[in-house]
Protein backbone atom coordinates (compact mmCIF):
# COMPACT_ATOMS: atom_id res chain seq x y z
CA UNK A 1 0.00 0.00 0.00
CA UNK A 2 1.24 3.65 -0.74
CA UNK A 3 1.94 5.58 2.31
CA UNK A 4 0.22 8.45 2.98
CA UNK A 5 4.08 10.34 3.66
CA UNK A 6 4.98 9.33 0.22
CA UNK A 7 2.37 11.17 -1.07
CA UNK A 8 2.73 14.15 1.19
CA UNK A 9 6.38 14.68 0.64
CA UNK A 10 5.35 15.33 -3.13
CA UNK A 11 2.24 17.57 -2.42
CA UNK A 12 1.32 20.94 -1.77
CA UNK A 13 1.72 19.39 2.34
CA UNK A 14 5.01 19.59 2.40
CA UNK A 15 5.63 23.64 3.18
CA UNK A 16 3.47 22.93 5.67
CA UNK A 17 5.94 24.02 8.94
CA UNK A 18 4.14 24.52 11.89
CA UNK A 19 6.36 27.36 13.35
CA UNK A 20 4.65 27.36 16.76
CA UNK A 21 4.32 25.69 19.39
CA UNK A 22 2.55 22.35 18.30
CA UNK A 23 -0.97 21.25 19.17
CA UNK A 24 -0.82 18.71 22.04
CA UNK A 25 -2.84 15.62 21.13
CA UNK A 26 -3.82 13.15 23.86
CA UNK A 27 -5.96 9.91 23.02
CA UNK A 28 -8.27 8.53 25.78
CA UNK A 29 -8.69 4.76 25.85
CA UNK A 30 -9.64 2.25 27.85
CA UNK A 31 -9.59 -1.73 28.20
CA UNK A 32 -12.91 -2.04 29.98
CA UNK A 33 -16.26 -0.05 29.03
CA UNK A 34 -18.12 2.36 30.77
CA UNK A 35 -14.97 3.22 33.15
CA UNK A 36 -15.44 7.09 32.77
CA UNK A 37 -13.72 8.14 28.87
CA UNK A 38 -16.08 9.98 27.77
CA UNK A 39 -16.71 11.92 30.40
CA UNK A 40 -13.43 12.38 31.00
CA UNK A 41 -12.58 13.74 27.65
CA UNK A 42 -16.30 16.16 27.86
CA UNK A 43 -14.75 17.47 31.33
CA UNK A 44 -11.23 17.83 30.54
CA UNK A 45 -11.57 19.24 27.57
CA UNK A 46 -14.12 21.67 29.17
CA UNK A 47 -12.02 22.44 31.90
CA UNK A 48 -8.46 23.48 29.65
CA UNK A 49 -10.78 25.54 27.54
CA UNK A 50 -12.47 27.16 30.48
CA UNK A 51 -8.52 27.89 31.27
CA UNK A 52 -8.17 29.79 28.23
CA UNK A 53 -6.82 26.38 25.77
CA UNK A 54 -8.19 26.37 22.35
CA UNK A 55 -9.68 22.68 22.14
CA UNK A 56 -10.90 20.34 20.06
CA UNK A 57 -12.45 16.95 21.08
CA UNK A 58 -12.77 13.94 18.20
CA UNK A 59 -15.27 11.56 18.95
CA UNK A 60 -13.06 8.72 17.54
CA UNK A 61 -16.14 6.23 19.36
CA UNK A 62 -16.78 5.08 15.38
CA UNK A 63 -20.48 4.10 15.49
CA UNK A 64 -21.01 4.40 19.36
CA UNK A 65 -19.90 7.93 20.04
CA UNK A 66 -21.67 9.80 22.57
CA UNK A 67 -19.93 12.94 23.24
CA UNK A 68 -22.65 15.08 22.00
CA UNK A 69 -25.49 13.35 23.95
CA UNK A 70 -23.24 14.02 26.97
CA UNK A 71 -23.13 17.36 26.67
CA UNK A 72 -27.06 18.14 25.13
CA UNK A 73 -25.65 18.82 21.27
CA UNK A 74 -26.80 17.46 18.17
CA UNK A 75 -24.59 17.22 15.31
CA UNK A 76 -25.94 17.43 11.78
CA UNK A 77 -23.04 15.96 10.20
CA UNK A 78 -19.86 14.06 10.92
CA UNK A 79 -16.65 13.34 9.28
CA UNK A 80 -18.20 11.03 7.08
CA UNK A 81 -19.58 13.80 5.42
CA UNK A 82 -15.96 15.17 4.87
CA UNK A 83 -15.13 12.12 3.35
CA UNK A 84 -18.09 11.75 1.27
CA UNK A 85 -16.53 15.21 -0.11
CA UNK A 86 -19.93 17.19 0.81
CA UNK A 87 -18.55 19.22 3.75
CA UNK A 88 -15.52 20.60 5.20
CA UNK A 89 -13.93 20.33 8.94
CA UNK A 90 -15.44 23.93 9.46
CA UNK A 91 -18.91 22.61 8.30
CA UNK A 92 -19.09 19.46 10.71
CA UNK A 93 -17.33 21.45 14.00
CA UNK A 94 -20.11 22.43 16.83
CA UNK A 95 -19.84 24.15 19.68
CA UNK A 96 -19.71 22.75 23.14
CA UNK A 97 -19.76 24.15 26.35
CA UNK A 98 -16.45 26.90 26.89
CA UNK A 99 -16.29 26.94 23.65
CA UNK A 100 -14.53 23.23 22.91
CA UNK A 101 -14.97 22.33 19.57
CA UNK A 102 -16.53 19.06 18.84
CA UNK A 103 -15.43 16.89 15.77
CA UNK A 104 -18.71 14.62 15.72
CA UNK A 105 -18.06 10.58 15.59
CA UNK A 106 -17.90 9.18 11.86
CA UNK A 107 -20.82 6.56 12.03
CA UNK A 108 -21.06 5.05 9.25
CA UNK A 109 -17.41 4.80 8.54
CA UNK A 110 -15.68 1.25 9.37
CA UNK A 111 -12.60 2.35 10.59
CA UNK A 112 -11.14 5.50 9.56
CA UNK A 113 -7.70 3.39 8.96
CA UNK A 114 -8.85 1.86 6.56
CA UNK A 115 -9.90 4.73 3.83
CA UNK A 116 -8.44 4.89 0.39
CA UNK A 117 -5.24 7.11 0.05
CA UNK A 118 -7.42 9.62 -1.40
CA UNK A 119 -10.02 9.89 1.29
CA UNK A 120 -6.77 9.74 3.87
CA UNK A 121 -5.48 12.97 1.91
CA UNK A 122 -8.76 14.98 1.78
CA UNK A 123 -8.87 14.16 5.58
CA UNK A 124 -5.67 14.87 6.36
CA UNK A 125 -5.77 18.48 4.27
CA UNK A 126 -9.12 18.87 6.32
CA UNK A 127 -7.66 18.13 9.45
CA UNK A 128 -4.64 19.56 9.30
CA UNK A 129 -6.29 23.39 9.48
CA UNK A 130 -6.69 22.32 13.39
CA UNK A 131 -2.95 22.68 13.56
CA UNK A 132 -3.01 26.55 14.04
CA UNK A 133 -6.48 26.47 15.83
CA UNK A 134 -6.26 24.63 18.49
CA UNK A 135 -4.14 24.50 21.66
CA UNK A 136 -5.15 21.03 22.63
CA UNK A 137 -6.87 17.85 20.52
CA UNK A 138 -8.84 15.55 23.12
CA UNK A 139 -9.53 11.71 21.39
CA UNK A 140 -12.39 9.99 22.88
CA UNK A 141 -11.61 6.05 21.49
CA UNK A 142 -13.88 3.61 21.36
CA UNK A 143 -13.61 0.93 24.26
CA UNK A 144 -11.26 -2.27 23.99
CA UNK A 145 -8.14 -3.13 21.80
CA UNK A 146 -9.98 -2.78 18.57
CA UNK A 147 -7.06 -1.89 15.35
CA UNK A 148 -8.92 1.70 15.58
CA UNK A 149 -8.42 2.46 19.28
CA UNK A 150 -4.86 1.43 18.95
CA UNK A 151 -4.35 3.13 15.87
CA UNK A 152 -5.73 6.32 17.50
CA UNK A 153 -3.69 5.74 20.58
CA UNK A 154 -0.42 5.02 19.16
CA UNK A 155 -0.50 7.96 16.44
CA UNK A 156 -1.18 10.40 19.31
CA UNK A 157 1.50 12.16 21.55
CA UNK A 158 -0.10 11.03 24.71
CA UNK A 159 -2.39 8.12 25.89
CA UNK A 160 -4.04 8.42 29.22
CA UNK A 161 -5.40 4.80 30.08
CA UNK A 162 -8.68 5.12 31.66
CA UNK A 163 -9.32 2.51 34.53
CA UNK A 164 -11.54 1.49 37.67
CA UNK A 165 -11.06 -0.01 40.48
CA UNK A 166 -13.30 -3.07 39.40
CA UNK A 167 -10.62 -5.76 39.45
CA UNK A 168 -12.17 -6.76 35.46
CA UNK A 169 -11.44 -2.94 34.83
CA UNK A 170 -7.49 -3.75 35.93
CA UNK A 171 -7.41 -7.09 33.89
CA UNK A 172 -8.79 -5.33 31.02
CA UNK A 173 -6.33 -2.09 31.48
CA UNK A 174 -3.20 -4.27 31.70
CA UNK A 175 -4.81 -6.55 28.43
CA UNK A 176 -4.78 -3.26 26.50
CA UNK A 177 -1.00 -1.45 27.81
CA UNK A 178 -0.15 -4.85 26.92
CA UNK A 179 -1.01 -5.07 22.93
CA UNK A 180 0.03 -1.00 22.85
CA UNK A 181 3.47 -2.24 24.28
CA UNK A 182 3.81 -5.49 22.38
CA UNK A 183 2.39 -4.59 18.96
CA UNK A 184 3.07 -1.09 18.66
CA UNK A 185 5.94 -0.62 20.90
CA UNK A 186 4.29 2.01 23.23
CA UNK A 187 6.50 1.87 26.25
CA UNK A 188 5.02 4.80 27.82
CA UNK A 189 1.35 5.62 28.89
CA UNK A 190 -0.40 7.65 31.43
CA UNK A 191 -3.05 6.05 33.95
CA UNK A 192 -5.92 7.90 35.10
CA UNK A 193 -8.22 5.91 38.17
CA UNK A 194 -11.83 6.74 37.66
CA UNK A 195 -14.19 6.33 40.46
CA UNK A 196 -12.21 5.15 43.18
CA UNK A 197 -13.49 5.62 46.70
CA UNK A 198 -10.68 7.79 48.14
CA UNK A 199 -8.01 9.13 46.65
CA UNK A 200 -5.70 6.23 48.49
CA UNK A 201 -7.99 3.63 46.78
CA UNK A 202 -7.12 5.08 43.15
CA UNK A 203 -3.31 5.27 44.24
CA UNK A 204 -3.58 2.01 44.88
CA UNK A 205 -4.68 1.02 41.59
CA UNK A 206 -2.06 2.49 40.14
CA UNK A 207 0.76 0.86 42.06
CA UNK A 208 -0.74 -2.54 41.34
CA UNK A 209 -1.04 -1.70 37.87
CA UNK A 210 2.13 -0.37 37.19
CA UNK A 211 4.18 -2.94 39.15
CA UNK A 212 3.02 -6.12 36.78
CA UNK A 213 3.30 -3.85 33.82
CA UNK A 214 6.67 -2.39 34.43
CA UNK A 215 8.05 -6.33 35.75
CA UNK A 216 6.24 -8.02 32.68
CA UNK A 217 5.87 -5.57 29.63
CA UNK A 218 8.53 -3.25 30.38
CA UNK A 219 6.45 -0.55 30.37
CA UNK A 220 6.15 2.45 32.35
CA UNK A 221 3.08 4.05 33.87
CA UNK A 222 3.07 7.59 35.38
CA UNK A 223 0.38 8.27 37.32
CA UNK A 224 -2.08 10.79 36.13
CA UNK A 225 -4.81 11.01 38.91
CA UNK A 226 -7.53 9.83 40.23
CA UNK A 227 -11.41 10.97 39.80
CA UNK A 228 -13.52 9.80 42.96
CA UNK A 229 -16.62 8.72 42.60
CA UNK A 230 -19.21 11.39 42.66
CA UNK A 231 -23.00 11.36 42.66
CA UNK A 232 -22.78 14.74 40.74
CA UNK A 233 -21.31 13.45 37.92
CA UNK A 234 -24.20 11.23 36.89
CA UNK A 235 -26.53 13.99 37.65
CA UNK A 236 -25.24 16.17 35.55
CA UNK A 237 -24.78 13.63 32.55
CA UNK A 238 -28.32 13.37 33.60
CA UNK A 239 -29.20 16.86 32.18
CA UNK A 240 -26.52 16.24 29.47
CA UNK A 241 -23.48 18.84 30.98
CA UNK A 242 -20.57 18.58 31.68
CA UNK A 243 -20.01 18.46 35.89
CA UNK A 244 -16.84 20.97 35.23
CA UNK A 245 -20.02 23.52 34.23
CA UNK A 246 -22.76 22.80 36.45
CA UNK A 247 -21.50 21.89 39.19
CA UNK A 248 -17.56 23.34 39.31
CA UNK A 249 -17.35 22.63 43.21
CA UNK A 250 -17.86 19.12 43.06
CA UNK A 251 -14.95 17.26 44.23
CA UNK A 252 -14.92 15.64 40.56
CA UNK A 253 -15.17 18.66 39.16
CA UNK A 254 -12.14 20.13 41.05
CA UNK A 255 -10.13 17.13 40.35
CA UNK A 256 -10.60 17.61 36.04
CA UNK A 257 -9.52 21.48 36.87
CA UNK A 258 -6.61 20.11 38.58
CA UNK A 259 -5.24 17.81 35.88
CA UNK A 260 -6.23 20.20 33.18
CA UNK A 261 -3.63 22.37 35.13
CA UNK A 262 -1.46 19.87 35.14
CA UNK A 263 -1.89 18.87 31.77
CA UNK A 264 -1.03 22.32 30.26
CA UNK A 265 2.48 21.79 31.75
CA UNK A 266 3.56 18.52 30.20
CA UNK A 267 6.46 19.23 28.29
CA UNK A 268 6.06 20.35 24.65
CA UNK A 269 6.48 17.20 22.20
CA UNK A 270 9.37 17.02 19.78
CA UNK A 271 8.99 16.51 16.15
CA UNK A 272 7.78 13.90 14.74
CA UNK A 273 4.65 13.53 17.39
CA UNK A 274 4.40 17.16 17.56
CA UNK A 275 1.74 18.12 15.16
CA UNK A 276 -1.83 17.11 13.65
CA UNK A 277 -0.40 16.29 9.90
CA UNK A 278 1.68 13.85 11.94
CA UNK A 279 -0.46 12.81 13.62
CA UNK A 280 -2.57 11.67 10.91
CA UNK A 281 0.14 10.53 8.97
CA UNK A 282 1.02 8.02 11.66
CA UNK A 283 -2.71 7.04 11.99
CA UNK A 284 -3.08 6.13 8.40
CA UNK A 285 0.69 4.24 8.44
CA UNK A 286 -0.21 1.30 10.99
CA UNK A 287 0.39 -1.89 10.48
CA UNK A 288 -3.43 -1.85 10.25
CA UNK A 289 -4.08 0.48 7.52
CA UNK A 290 -0.70 -0.93 5.39
CA UNK A 291 -2.14 -4.77 5.69
CA UNK A 292 -5.92 -4.19 5.29
CA UNK A 293 -5.92 -6.73 8.52
CA UNK A 294 -6.32 -5.86 12.11
CA UNK A 295 -3.63 -5.36 14.02
CA UNK A 296 -4.68 -6.01 17.25
CA UNK A 297 -5.93 -9.78 18.55
N1 LIG B 1 -16.26 9.75 38.65
C1 LIG B 1 -17.48 9.24 38.44
N2 LIG B 1 -18.37 9.15 39.46
C2 LIG B 1 -19.61 8.62 39.27
N3 LIG B 1 -20.05 8.15 38.09
C3 LIG B 1 -19.22 8.23 37.03
C4 LIG B 1 -17.89 8.77 37.15
N4 LIG B 1 -17.31 8.71 35.93
C5 LIG B 1 -18.21 8.17 35.09
N5 LIG B 1 -19.37 7.89 35.74
C6 LIG B 1 -20.57 7.28 35.16
O1 LIG B 1 -20.17 6.10 34.48
C7 LIG B 1 -20.94 5.90 33.31
C8 LIG B 1 -20.03 5.62 32.13
O2 LIG B 1 -19.31 6.80 31.80
P1 LIG B 1 -18.79 7.07 30.31
O3 LIG B 1 -19.90 6.98 29.35
O4 LIG B 1 -18.00 8.33 30.35
O5 LIG B 1 -17.83 5.82 30.15
P2 LIG B 1 -17.10 5.32 28.81
O6 LIG B 1 -15.84 4.68 29.25
O7 LIG B 1 -17.00 6.42 27.84
O8 LIG B 1 -18.13 4.24 28.31
P3 LIG B 1 -18.15 3.49 26.86
O9 LIG B 1 -17.23 2.32 27.03
O10 LIG B 1 -19.58 3.08 26.69
O11 LIG B 1 -17.68 4.48 25.84
C9 LIG B 1 -21.80 7.15 33.15
O12 LIG B 1 -23.10 6.85 33.51
C10 LIG B 1 -21.20 8.16 34.09
O13 LIG B 1 -22.18 8.98 34.64
MG1 LIG C 1 -17.62 6.53 25.81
Amino acid sequence: MKHLSTVLERSEFADASPARDPIRIIAVASGKGGVGKTNVVANLGVALAQQGKRVFVFDADLGLGNMDILLGLVPRYSLHDVLKGHKTIDDIVISGPAGIRILPAASGVAALTTLTIEQQLQLHGEIEKLDSHADMLLIDTSTGISPNTCSFATAAQEIVVVVSPEPTSIADAYAMIKVLSNDYGEKRVRLLVNMARTALDAHAVYRKLSLVTQKFLNVSVDYLGGILYDDLLPAAVHRQRAVVEMYPRAVSSQEFTRLATQISQWPRPDHPKGSVQFFWQRLFEQPVAAAGVPACP
